[in-house]
């Protein structure tokens, strides 16, 4: 390595902030997730007050788990990953710095304004249009950090992690502007510019790419870099991986109509939603066998090695999800799931089993390194964590499989002179019980998150949190 290379600082800081909060936004979003959990099977715990109601709590659940901790998540990572695998520090560290805070405020003003009720009433992206405005803002500096740090790398190549990213900083910002343009009538209120079908087509176009961009594309290149670093294995196959690229980020835009199955869309679309959603798997696993098979000769590690074993299992959990997802986009297996709590194990499995899976893997790969400390605090800690994110996510998506699968089926139940045999009241009664033990479920997932909390709290104190700008490549 030469002399030049060895003298390279990074900027750990604004990773170190972003991987602070993503703990941290991710006990308050799941933290809301479990109180509208339990308002589910106890209604009264909404105190009768409008704030704390479900309808407003639920949108700042998404927010909060999405933009706060997801959205940390992906800051943290691939400010990190841009910087290690360009061999170039960050482009400016003053534009690294109000992306930071400009994004906090984003997550303040979601705090204040949802649980008041400021809302566009589309579904992960309800926030008015002041704070789009902002977030617009500080995505194109996270994009001409992102992009600007390439441009000045010392490497040849770009590797496999980074194109991942930037196809989820470029879309995302499509997305972002595309579905939100709106008429501002006052500060607080707004409305789209889209009306009827072409509304609800332009929202699942950006709601399913939020999954595919912002839940997905993202977190492969969260996949790609700290797999095979947990691993100390190279990617099982780098070809593969570009395969699995263009491929999926090619079909995702396509799929977004399965949203829409039986609505006013026109048929055809409808169709194409499902085909191009069918079709989807195929990239899907083939990126979750990638990551899987980098673990070739390497798999005794996950007996020791409770970090890589959140990686490992966060895959299976995306080859899941990514197989139910395609199912669900069936017309006639979306006819008994759609509207159904299915449809909630179906984003859970995603959320928790791939999402706060890999992300909290990673994280835990992160914190000794951009504190400099040798490891974590507590291996034993983490082991529990993994544990206690394993059993939470099996708790909750079994009780929505039997939740929705039953409401299915007891809506569509029909008596020989036509009338339904259930009332919807019925179908209710009968959930009470699987939504208890969602809320056990989920409630068991955030345990575990204030146990990584204490364990990072422990990890950082042992060194008096130096800064440690600088570290060779
Ligand atoms: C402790 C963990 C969690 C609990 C207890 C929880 C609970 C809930 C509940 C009760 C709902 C409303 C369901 C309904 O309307 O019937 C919900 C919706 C949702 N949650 Fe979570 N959640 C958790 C973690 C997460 C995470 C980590 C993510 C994302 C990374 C996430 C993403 C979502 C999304 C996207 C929805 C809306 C689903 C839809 O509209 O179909 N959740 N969650
Ligand atoms: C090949 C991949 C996937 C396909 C084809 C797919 C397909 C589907 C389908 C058909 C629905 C039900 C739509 C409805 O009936 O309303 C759905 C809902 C959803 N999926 Fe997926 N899915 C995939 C992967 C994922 C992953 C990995 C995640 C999370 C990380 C995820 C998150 C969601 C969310 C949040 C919803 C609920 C949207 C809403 O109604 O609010 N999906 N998906």
């Amino acid at each position: 390595m030469s002399k030049e290379i060895n003298q390279i600082t990074y900027n750990y800081k604004v990773v170190r902030q972003f991987a602070i909060m993503t703990i941290v936004w991710g006990i308050v979003g799941m933290a809301v997730g479990v109180l509208i959990a339990a308002q589910l099977v106890w209604p009264a715990l909404n105190f009768d007050t409008a704030w704390l109601s479900f309808g407003r709590l639920r949108p700042l659940h998404t927010n909060a788990v999405i933009f706060a901790f997801g959205g940390s998540a992906l800051f943290a990572t691939s400010l990190y990953v841009v910087q290690r695998t360009c061999q170039a520090r960050l482009l400016s560290d003053g534009l690294a710095s109000f992306m930071f805070w400009g994004w906090q405020l984003v997550i303040v003003l979601a705090a204040i304004t949802l649980p008041m009720g400021f809302t566009s009433s589309k579904e992960y992206a309800e926030l008015e249009w002041p704070i789009d405005i902002l977030i617009t803002i500080v995505w194109v500096a996270y994009a001409i950090l992102f992009f600007g740090t390439i441009t000045k790398r010392k490497t040849k190549h770009i590797y496999v992690a980074n194109w991942f990213f930037g196809a989820f900083i470029i879309t995302v910002a499509i997305l972002h502007v595309g579905n939100n343009l709106a008429i501002p009538v006052t500060l607080t209120k707004s409305y789209s510019i889209y009306a009827g079908t072409v509304d609800a087509m332009m929202q699942w176009w950006y709601g399913h790419n939020a999954v595919g961009f912002f839940l997905t594309a993202g977190f492969l290149g969260i996949m790609y870099y700290f797999v095979p670093k947990q691993a100390e294995r190279p990617v099982f196959s780098y070809r593969l991986s570009i395969v699995h690229f263009w491929a999926l980020i090619s079909l995702y835009v396509w799929a977004g109509a399965h949203h829409l199955h039986y609505s006013a869309l026109p048929d055809w679309a409808q169709s194409a939603g499902m085909v191009m959603s069918l079709i989807l798997l195929a990239p899907s696993w083939g990126g979750m066998i990638n990551g899987m098979m980098t673990l070739s000769g390497a798999w005794h590690k996950l007996r020791t090695d409770p970090i890589l074993r959140f990686l490992v299992v966060s895959l299976s959990f995306y080859g899941m999800s990514t197989f139910e997802g395609p199912m669900m986009s069936i017309k006639t297996v979306n006819a008994l799931s759609h509207n159904t709590d299915w449809t909630i194990g179906h984003v859970h499995s995603g959320a928790l089993g791939w999402v706060a899976m890999v992300s909290i893997g990673a994280i835990y790969h992160l914190i000794p390194r951009l504190f400099g400390i040798q490891a974590m605090y507590s291996t034993a800690m983490i082991n529990v964590h993994f544990w206690l994110a394993t059993a939470g996510t099996v708790l909750y998506i079994a009780a929505m499989w039997v939740n929705g699968i039953m409401q299915g089926l007891m809506w569509r139940a029909v008596n020989t002179d036509g009338t339904l045999t259930y009332s919807f009241v019925e179908s209710l009664e009968a959930s009470h019980m699987g939504y208890l033990v969602r809320f056990i479920g989920g409630a068991i997932f955030l345990s575990g998150m204030f146990v990584m909390a204490l364990n990072v709290w422990l990890t950082v104190k042992q060194k008096d949190a130096v800064a440690l700008d600088t570290v060779a490549a």
